[in-house]
Order: structure tokens, then C-alpha cells, then sequence
């Protein structure tokens, strides 16, 4: 059977000031009525022939009743597995391995992160297909994304030979977020594509591949995972999770995977063209959202005049722009962001001086 397993611990600061650390941009209806968490949790319904399990979904503490809300709002259940402190992503997941072996056989594992879009879904099921088939023979199975620019912030996967399975490849190699430079090169060099985040593997997989990297990592999660059970809610071992290290699935795995094929189970690569977006910053949104003709996307009460390429967003004043191109600006009841469409990812530095003043 399959076990989605949904990743939703980050704050999205990059989108300030709608998204806030009480209520992060997973949860927030960005790139249609839906938020990203329910469209995540709602995108492998009608998936076919195999078991799909309830969703396990790994977040803080904080956000359990919104994120519980949201699920009964879709008419899903799924457990909550709550961290006490963010400790990322490996972590996270073995948690949930850890979790879903309690109540499963050996289920495969599929990990998505709660804060993408995916507009094409029966690309990104048959995708999924593909994957299940490899991660059933113990591979570790990630999706791979044609790169269009030298993003820095992605972790960048080369193809080695296709496997047995047709569309799927040997991970050559896994580079998370290389610098500037290195990115440029893997992108003329032709045979790297984006990680998207997204991975499939058995939950025993997952145990041994963070048990040969990160041991550690292993015993710190073994000792928290005896959850206090609150109807839907999971609690690990308070002093037990805090005392795990700190890493992510790319840093601890995923880069030493095809250096030791011996030790570690093998990565498999498939090539995933399903218009996937990591709305990580505004202009992801703005290139992810319908635009006019003009090249523009408002919400909320926006009069624009002469704009090119601005999103304006308005939640309570009306917003007018006049002559304005290639911006960003987001009106909230207490805060109002105006930013140029190439300086997004700087709304970040705008929230760390916001924390440290408080
Ligand atoms: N439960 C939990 N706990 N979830 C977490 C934590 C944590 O401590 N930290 C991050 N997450 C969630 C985030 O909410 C997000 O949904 C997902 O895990 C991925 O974390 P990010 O912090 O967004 O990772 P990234 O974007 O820097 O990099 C990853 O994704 C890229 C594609 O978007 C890597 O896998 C890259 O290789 C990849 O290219
Ligand atoms: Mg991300």
C-alpha cells in the first residue's frame, strides 16, 4: 500500500506578509480556493491499483487545528504527526517511516512537501505510477524537473543510464543548491534536472538509507517516536526530538546515494513534466498565476493603470499603481510589502529584522 506522507513544517517567509509564522503559506488558498497543503493531500484521489492509505501529515505543534481543519474540510483524514521544534526534513520523515511501520507492512512512502503547485495531476500520477514499481524493489525514487534557469535554492539530480522500468533513470549524481556558477554549468551541461522534492521509497528503505548516513539521526528519532496519541494527533517525545540533529533529506542522503551503491539503496530518477512550481517566493506565484494581458495579477480590490508584470494583491484598502512595472505589492490589514518582481527572494532579510525587533 501507499502512505502520502505530507511535509508541512516550513514558515514560507519569502511570502510575507501573507504568510505569517502563525499561519504559513502552505495553508493559505494561494493558486486557487484551495490551500497548497489540501490541493497536496487532494492530488492522488482516483490514483489506481494500488492502496492508498490516510495521509500522514508532519508539522508543528502550532498549526494542528488549522491543518486538521483543512483536512476535514476536504472530507480526508489523516494522522498529525506533531513536532515540538522544527528539525527539518530527515528528521521529519523518519518519524513518519517510523509511524507508518507501526501500522503497516513496510508501506511504500510518498513524500511531498505541503507548499507546491502541480497543475497537470494526471501527469504527476502517472509519474507516481512509474515510481511504485521501483520504490516496491527498494529504490529510493525522486521526480525530476526540465531546468529553465540556474536556480540556487534546488537541489540538481544527473541522469545516469534509463533502468528497466522505461522513463526512469539511474541518479548519476545529487548536488543540493549548488552556487551560482556550478548551476549555470549543470544547465548547459544538459544531463541535470531540479529535484523537486517530492520522493517515493518502502519505509524500511528510508530506515536503512538514515541509518547508514546519519545514525544518529536514526537513534534521536527512534527515542522521540513513543507518541502521545491525542484522537488524530501524534506527539513525539518532547526532549528526545529536540535533542535530534538537524538536517535535511538531500544533505543527509540523498547526495551520498550514488557514491555508495554497496551501503545505500540505489536512487532512481523520473522525469516529471507536470507544471510544477515551488511557490517559494512572489515570483513564483506571479509566474504560476494566470495573467492579463498586460502581464499582470490582481486579487482583492487593485486598480492598476499603465502596470506591466505587477501583482498586486489587496486584502482590506484599495490598491492603485500607476506607471509601475515588474512589482510586487501586498496589502494586509497590518503590513503592506512593495517589492521589485527580481528582489523577492530578499522579502526574507524583511522578516528576520521584523523577528529580531520583537
Ligand atoms: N515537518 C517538517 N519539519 N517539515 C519541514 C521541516 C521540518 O522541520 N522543514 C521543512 N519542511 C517542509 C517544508 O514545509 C516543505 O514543504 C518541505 O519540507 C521542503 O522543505 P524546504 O525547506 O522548502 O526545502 P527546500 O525548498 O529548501 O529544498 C527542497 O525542495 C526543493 C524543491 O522545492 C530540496 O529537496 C531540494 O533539493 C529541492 O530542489
Ligand atoms: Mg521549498
Amino acid at each position: 500500500s501507499l502512505t502520502p506522507v505530507v511535509l508541512s513544517g516550513g514558515s514560507g517567509t519569502r511570502l510575507w506578509p501573507l504568510s505569517r509564522q502563525q499561519y504559513p503559506k502552505q495553508l493559505l488558498p494561494l493558486v486557487n480556493s484551495h490551500s497548497l497543503l489540501q490541493d497536496t493531500v487532494n492530488r492522488l484521489d482516483g490514483l489506481a491499483d494500488i492502496a492508498i492509505q490516510a495521509p500522514i501529515i508532519v508539522c508543528n505543534e502550532e498549526y494542528r487545528f488549522v491543518i486538521a481543519e483543512q483536512l476535514r474540510l476536504i472530507g480526508k483524514t489523516g494522522r498529525i504527526i506533531l513536532e515540538p521544534c522544527g528539525r527539518n526534513t530527515a528528521p521529519a520523515l523518519t518519524i513518519a517511516a517510523l509511524a507508518a511501520m507501526q501500522e503497516d507492512q513496510d508501506p511504500i512512502l510518498l513524500v511531498m512537501p505541503a507548499d507546491h503547485s502541480i497543475t497537470d495531476v494526471a501527469a504527476f500520477q502517472a509519474a507516481v505510477h512509474k515510481g511504485i514499481t521501483l520504490a516496491e524493489a527498494g529504490l529510493l525514487v525522486t521526480f525530476g524537473i526540465t531546468p529553465d534557469a540556474p536556480e540556487t535554492g534546488y537541489g540538481y539530480i544527473q541522469h545516469g543510464p534509463e533502468l528497466q522500468e522505461s522513463g526512469s533513470f539511474q541518479i548519476a549524481r545529487f548536488v543540493e543548491k549548488p552556487d551560482l556558477a556550478t548551476a549555470q554549468s549543470y544547465l548547459q551541461e544538459g544531463s541535470y534536472l531540479w529535484n523537486s522534492g517530492i520522493f517515493m521509497m518502502r519505509a524500511s528503505t528510508w530506515l536503512t538509507a538514515i541509518g547508514t548516513c546519519r545514525q544518529d539521526i536514526l537513534d534521536a528519532c527512534r527515542a522521540a517516536w513513543q507518541p502521545t496519541v491525542d484522537g488524530d494527533f501524534y506527539r513525539v517525545d518532547q526532549t528526545a526530538f529536540a535533542a535530534c540533529p538537524s538536517d535535511s533529506i538531500d544533505y543527509a542522503v540523498m547526495e551520498s546515494l550514488p557514491a555508495h551503491p554497496d551501503t545505500l539503496p540505489l536512487g532512481a530518477i523520473i522525469p516529471l513534466a507536470a507544471s510544477w512550481s515551488d511557490i517559494g517566493a512572489w515570483d513564483a506565484l506571479w509566474y504560476t498565476l494566470p495573467k492579463n494581458k498586460a502581464g499582470n495579477v490582481v486579487r482583492g480590490d487593485v486598480l492598476l493603470e499603465e502596470c506591466r508584470n505587477t501583482l498586486a494583491f489587496s486584502e482590506h484598502r484599495l490598491v492603485a499603481c500607476v506607471g509601475v512595472d515588474d512589482m510586487v505589492i501586498v496589502e494586509t490589514s497590518d503590513a503592506i510589502l512593495v517589492a521589485h518582481q527580481d528582489k523577492t527572494q530578499e522579502v526574507k532579510h524583511i522578516v528576520d529584522v521584523l523577528k529580531q525587533n520583537n
